[in-house]
Formats: C-alpha cells, sequence, structure tokens
C-alpha cells in the first residue's frame, strides 16, 4: 500500500526557492498554482516557511509545521511531532495509521479550516473499482462542525461493507474448488457434481454468481481464487462446507 506525497516547489534557474524568509519572486499565476494542487489536502511545511507565510494559516488545508520546538503552539498550525507520534504508535494498515495521526493533531488544536473540512486518500496500485484506477480509499467531509470525527466514521462504514484489506490468491486445490463448486451450487450457480477441478463450467459459475454481487473484479485468470470471493461465497452460504 502506498500514499503519495508531493513536493511543490518554485525554483529559478539558478536554484534558489527563497531569500531573506522570503520568496525571491511575486507570480501570481504561480501562487494559484500552489493554491490549486495543495486546496483540500493537508500541507507540510517547514517552521520557517511557517513563519514567512503573509496570512496564516494557508486556508482550506491542514497547515502542518515540521520544528524541533517541542513548545510550538500557534493557532491554525498542526505540529508535525503529534500526528509522528500517533502515526508511529497507531497500529493496523496505512489507512488506520494515517487516520489515527489526523485525529491526534485535531485533538492537539488542528486548524480551524480543518475542523471544518478532512479528507482520506489511499492510492496503491489497482487498488480501485475492479482494479479500474488507484484509488483505494477516497474519502472525504467537506463541511462538518467535526469533520475529523465525521471522516472516521465514514470510514467506519467503507471499512465495514467496501474495503478489501486483503486480497490473497488461493490455490485452487480439490478441497478448496470442491467446496466452491458445493457452495455455487447452493445458490443455483452450477449444476453438476462437485469434482474439485477448476473447470469450464466452475469458472463460468463463479463468474456468473460473481456478478450478481459486483465483483467481477475479484475473478481471476491464473488457476487461482481470490480469497475475497471465496470469502463472500461462504458468507451467503453458510449451511454448506
Ligand atoms: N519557492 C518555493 O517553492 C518555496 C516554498 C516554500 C518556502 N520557500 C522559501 O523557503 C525559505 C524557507 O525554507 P528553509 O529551508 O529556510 O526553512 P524551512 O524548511 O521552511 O524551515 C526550517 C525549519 O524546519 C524545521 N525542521 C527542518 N527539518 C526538521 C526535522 N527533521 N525535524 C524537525 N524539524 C525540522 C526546523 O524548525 P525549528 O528551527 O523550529 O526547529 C527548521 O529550522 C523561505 O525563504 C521561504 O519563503 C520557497
Amino acid at each position: 500500500m502506498s500514499a503519495v506525497l508531493s513536493l511543490v516547489i518554485a525554483r529559478g534557474a539558478n536554484g534558489v526557492i527563497g531569500q531573506r524568509g522570503q520568496i525571491p519572486w511575486r507570480i501570481p499565476a504561480d501562487m494559484k498554482h500552489f493554491k490549486t494542487v495543495t486546496m483540500g489536502k493537508p500541507c507540510v511545511m517547514g517552521r520557517k516557511t511557517w513563519d514567512s507565510l503573509p496570512k496564516k494559516p494557508l486556508p482550506g488545508r491542514t497547515n502542518i509545521v515540521v520544528t524541533r520546538d517541542t513548545n510550538f503552539h500557534e493557532e491554525g498550525a498542526v505540529v508535525a511531532h503529534t500526528l509522528e507520534d500517533a502515526f508511529a504508535r497507531a497500529e493496523g494498515d496505512l489507512c488506520d495509521r494515517l487516520l489515527a495521526a489526523l485525529r491526534a493533531g485535531d485533538a492537539a488544536g488542528g486548524d480551524r479550516r480543518g475542523k471544518q473540512s478532512a479528507a482520506l486518500l489511499v492510492v496503491r496500485d489497482g487498488g480501485g473499482y475492479e482494479g479500474r484506477n488507484d484509488r483505494y480509499i477516497d474519502l472525504r467531509v467537506d463541511d462538518h462542525p467535526d469533520a475529523p470525527a465525521e471522516l472516521a466514521r465514514l470510514f467506519g462504514v467503507w471499512d465495514t461493507t467496501m474495503l478489501v484489506r486483503t486480497d490473497e490468491p488461493l490455490e485452487a486445490s480439490i478441497e478448496l474448488v470442491g467446496e466452491v463448486q458445493r457452495r455455487l451450487a447452493a445458490v443455483g450457480a452450477l449444476d453438476i457434481e462437485a469434482s474439485g477441478s477448476l473447470d469450464d463450467a466452475t469458472t463460468a459459475a463463479l463468474a456468473e454468481w460473481a456478478g450478481r454481487y459486483n465483483l467481477e473484479g475479484r475473478l481471476r485468470d491464473d488457476g487461482m481464487l481470490s480469497s475475497h470471493l471465496v470469502a463472500e461465497l461462504r458468507d451467503v452460504t453458510p449451511d454448506v462446507s
């Protein structure tokens, strides 16, 4: 699983990015671009960049300030060590740890706009619906009196109903395929004797059944079986073994 961390930088031809604590040029189109690509997302900056902001915090973004100063407390700034500690201590997958860090940052003061809106975006290769895109988790709360808590609630619903955290391929052993065939027969998708062989009829029946539940994306063409698909099939046929 991976998260996207983007570096946004304006750099002069000679490599310079700052001068005497300020940006050495004033280009409205550049500032507009920065605003467009960062809006609604957490924005991490060094303490000196924070100091240099003419208006603090950057609106519409969680302003995360990196500093070694443990006494640093400023309205609108989430201090990185709070987030980092929470992230390091949290258990679970990346999504759980990101959410824990977000909530810890909020509890430590958060920022005004970050309390109004919150988002969780986790990408991974083919992690989206039917593997058609990389958006493994893409949830956002745009306007809520307690946005981080609402985001956590939405995530809980998503986690229970939609999220497939692991989908290990299972070996199509005679025992497992036989079980799958009995379960497919129980739901009326297959009308042959359970042979334990992943033959064309069984593959077609599995595809037909998966289609009923919008699970076509879990079908495999490498002779293995999706653990998620098997778990779902077991779920709807509790009396079959
Ligand atoms: N052109 C652009 O795209 C662009 C973008 C942003 C900023 N800028 C310019 O860049 C300049 C500021 O950049 P800068 O590099 O001088 O300063 P900076 O990165 O904004 O801030 C440096 C401070 O960050 C904290 N820090 C750095 N590494 C840390 C770590 N590993 N752990 C904890 N804290 C850490 C320290 O804060 P403490 O001293 O509090 O411990 C350090 O003094 C300004 O001129 C600004 O206008 C340009």
